[in-house]
């Protein structure tokens, strides 16, 4: 069928033409909106999940909901080894240039954007492997205020700035809202330095709320970093489609287009894609440009997947694949040797024929990138869906 109009959308953060199976947390968020807003006691969200499950996308939806209540917003996206204190100070920069236009009094505006950039200027910590500038200009063109949000110490310095910008938005009767994908990169001590912030801020009141998005074992990091921070965040976690939101996820966008699938179809389709989300795109957009009329058939299915399969190979698999060194490879294919489930290191060790200790550097490598995760104490997991079948297929 013409591939101009092939609706499905594979792709990192790209947003899918049908939101489907996610009711339930768009409610949730409706609601830390509403009572936020009022200055009700509310936890805030965080989002976790495999890899491709839709953790960005549903990120950037709750984004979008805040700025249709007029709040302001700003996003990040946390590397390991990077500071959290200019990537927060960009994102709150453009959180509060969202509201300026609508608040009567710029002298306030002008006030925050002055704490604001004291806040991005008070960076102690060099930047590893660079000769960082030693005053970095964030673009804001107000005298930086001094004496507020610039000790240096982030955790005293963000709760100045949380309570300030949030006392901005309150002028205006709305809130901000930080979103941070990729949220178990942050550094540790940056993560405990954000949780205090917004610890403090729940007990304040204010209006402002860290919505955070990432890998499983992000509620594991948090807690070991501040163990309150389970009573401060509602985790909710994404998992794939069930069987009725991975067919609307493939209908609805045809059916606009006038085209649909045969039941056999739609059956083959979720044996395949498992209802991981990104995967339920990637077979969607093949069989589209394979299928040569509506209604796709599961004949079409069948020429398309291996296709689909080879895609995700490259794009899906194979890039993460080679992120990793020949002694993380050695690991992966361990872990994948044992089957699908969590294992334990210690049957990794037994398996790669080492001590566990000699393994822990491949270990750890693999979890700083976002490879595997540890799902309990003393378990490692792959952060991809179907990873474990895809090194199995792969020739040694
Ligand atoms: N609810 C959904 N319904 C249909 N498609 C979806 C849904 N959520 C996400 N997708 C699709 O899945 C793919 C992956 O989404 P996204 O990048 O948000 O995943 P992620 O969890 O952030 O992955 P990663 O951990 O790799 O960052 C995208 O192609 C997106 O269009
Ligand atoms: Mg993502």
């Amino acid at each position: 069928m013409d591939p101009v109009r092939n609706p499905y959308a594979p792709g990192a953060g790209q947003r899918p033409p049908e939101l489907t199976g996610r009711d339930r947390e768009l409610r949730q968020f409706e609601v830390v909106l509403e009572r936020v807003a009022h200055g009700r006691p509310e936890r805030s969200m965080i989002l976790t999940g495999l890899r491709g499950v839709g953790k960005t996308v549903l990120l950037n939806t709750f984004r979008s909901m805040a700025i249709q209540r007029l709040w302001g917003t700003g996003k990040i996206e946390a590397r390991p080894d990077q500071s959290i204190r200019r990537p927060v100070a960009s994102a709150l920069h453009m959180a509060v240039r969202e509201l300026a236009p609508r608040h009567r009094a710029p002298d306030r505006i002008e006030g925050f954007l002055g704490v604001l950039k004291a806040f991005a200027q008070a960076e102690t910590e060099p930047v590893k492997g660079k000769a960082a500038p030693r005053r970095w200009n964030p673009g804001i063109d107000v005298p930086a205020a001094r004496g507020r949000a610039d000790s240096g110490d982030l955790e005293i310095d963000l709760t100045e700035l949380f309570v300030d910008a949030a006392s901005v938005a309150t002028d205006l009767g709305v809130g901000i809202a930080l979103f941070v994908d990729e949220m178990q990169d942050i550094p540790a001590d940056d993560v405990s330095a954000l949780c205090a912030a917004c610890h403090e801020l729940s007990q304040s009141g204010g209006p402002l709320i860290v919505v955070g998005a990432g890998l499983p074992h992000l509620p594991a990091v948090l807690s070991a970093s501040k163990s309150y921070s389970e009573r401060l965040f509602r985790y909710a976690r994404i998992d794939r489609l069930d069987r009725s939101a991975a067919d609307l996820a493939l209908l609805a966008p045809a059916e606009r287009e006038g085209v649909t699938f045969t039941p056999d179809a739609l059956d083959a389709l979720y044996q395949a894609a498992d209802g991981y989300p990104y995967f339920v795109q990637a077979y969607g957009k093949v069989a589209w440009d394979i299928a040569p009329e509506s209604p796709i058939s599961a004949d079409d299915i069948k020429v398309a997947a291996p296709e689909a399969e080879g895609e995700l190979a490259v794009g899906f698999f194979g890039s993460r694949y080679e992120r990793a060194t020949p002694a993380e490879r050695d690991y992966m294919r361990a872990m994948a040797s044992l089957g699908d489930d969590p294992v334990p290191t210690s049957t990794v060790a037994e398996e790669l024929g080492r001590k566990p200790s000699s393994l822990s550097p491949a270990r750890d490598g693999l979890i700083k990138k976002g490879l595997i995760y540890s799902a309990e104490r003393g378990l490692v997991a792959f952060t991809v869906p179907h990873f474990g079948h895809f090194l199995r297929s792969q020739p040694v």
